[in-house]
């Protein structure tokens, strides 16, 4: 075991490679000039994520367990959502002061009615890289639909390869193969290439990284792994249920062997490495194991319209009242700047000093 993770670890670990793709004074130059606006420690704002309703019809044991998501739980009034109105005209705001990227998320997107009329609304800023982060459910029947009105790509939410592990992580039965049914419809329709993200958790599914591997190698679907994160307050999260990305690296290297590659764009969230057979590239996602909140350049946006800095914040900025209010867009503009020219989070790189017992805010609610 240890060999392995010596062969791999010092490309996950590597100070080496971090330092250019993790700085943020090259992240901001590699963006366009103007206007850039950036927060204090220098990071740009340049992806929004904006989730468009906190429902979802999973019940994924790690972020929305049935003890606390049951029937009681008191979801989001359908007039606190905002409108994709409201959602429109602040994506052409953000986009004004340098968002490059948005991404829709949920809870689950695609149980938002008529979700496509919202892709055609924002799909006309055509520089505007538009996608969407889905548990693949619904995605068989409205790939095509999305794609006509102007996604992008998709990324698929999915645990599993197994049917009963996938059916008793997701805690409602679904079967896995209508998700895969739906990322290759994503796929034929030109949503591509589908990223596909497999959270790992110590004990539940980790035996399930081989089996993912080889299924979506070679298949032009790009796999990411994602470390178990301790967001919110109800998935039980205990370090011991992370399984280091340095570990699944090396357990895949010794069956498919794969060597780093470069990043895409500076500031991506996963690392990429590629099959040394040709056969693609698998991306790890490792936030516990190694922050990568010095080009954090993402800003969240809930359903109900509070601005959060940080997936791990405890506070966000209400932009829903002022919408409401008829505020003209320079307020409204003034208050992006205001929020993002004070942010100081980090909290990935606070982790390990006790800050882990604040209110933090679901990741159903915001999104991931
Ligand atoms: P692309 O590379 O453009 O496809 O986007 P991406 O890498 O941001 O992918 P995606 O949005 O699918 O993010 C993958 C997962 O990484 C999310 O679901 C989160 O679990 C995690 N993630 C994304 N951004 C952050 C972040 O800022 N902080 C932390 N801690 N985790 C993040
Ligand atoms: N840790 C890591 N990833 C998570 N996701 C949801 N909860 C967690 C968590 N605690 C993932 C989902 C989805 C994305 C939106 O975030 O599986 O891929
Ligand atoms: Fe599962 Fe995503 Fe739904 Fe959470 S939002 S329960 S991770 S499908
Ligand atoms: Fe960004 Fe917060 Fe994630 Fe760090 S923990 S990368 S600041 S969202």
């Amino acid at each position: 075991m240890s060999g392995l993770y010596f062969l791999v670890a010092p490309r996950l670990a590597a100070p080496w490679r971090a330092a250019p793709t993790r700085n943020p004074d090259t992240l901001a130059h590699s963006l366009p000039p103007t206007p850039v606006l950036q927060d204090p420690r220098g990071r740009p704002l340049h992806d929004l994520r904006i989730s468009v309703t906190d429902r979802c019809n999973f019940r994924c044991t790690y972020c929305m367990p049935k003890e606390v998501f049951g029937r009681d739980f008191q979801f989001l009034e359908r007039e606190a959502l905002l409108s994709f109105g409201e959602i429109h005209r602040l994506v052409r705001l953000f986009h004004d002061q340098g968002v490059q990227k948005v991404r829709i998320t949920g809870g689950e997107p695609l149980v938002r009615r008529k979700l496509e009329r919202l892709i055609e609304m924002l799909a006309y800023m055509d520089d505007l890289d538009l996608t969407l982060t889905t548990n693949g459910s619904l995605l068989r029947q409205k790939a095509r639909e999305l794609r006509d009105a102007g996604l992008k790509r998709v990324t698929v939410s999915l645990d599993a390869l197994d049917d009963a592990t996938f059916r008793a992580m997701n805690d409602v039965d679904f079967p896995v193969e209508k998700v895969l049914e739906g990322i290759n419809e994503a796929s034929a329709v030109g949503l591509a290439p589908v990223k596909v993200n497999m959270v790992v958790k110590r004990g539940v599914n980790e035996h399930q990284v081989l089996p993912m591997a080889r299924y979506f190698k070679g298949s032009g679907h790009i796999l990411r792994f994602i470390e178990f994160m301790d967001v919110g307050l109800t998935n039980g999260w205990r370090m011991e249920h992370v399984v280091p990305s340095a570990e699944l690296a090396a357990v895949i290297n010794a069956e498919f062997p794969i060597e780093p590659a470069d990043p895409n764009y500076l500031g991506e969230v996963a690392e990429r490495w590629r099959y040394l057979d040709g056969s693609g590239e698998v991306g790890f996602i490792s936030s516990v194991t190694q922050a990568f909140c010095s080009t954090c350049t993402r800003a969240r946006l809930s359903a109900e319209g509070k601005l959060y800095t940080c997936l791990f914040a405890t506070q966000g900025t209400d932009f829903r009242s002022l919408l409401r209010s008829e505020a003209p867009d320079e307020e409204v503009s003034a208050l992006i700047r205001g929020v993002w020219g004070q942010r100081q989070d980090r909290y990935s790189e606070l982790r390990s000093s006790g800050a882990v017992n604040l209110p933090k805010i679901e990741m159903s609610y915001i999104g991931g």
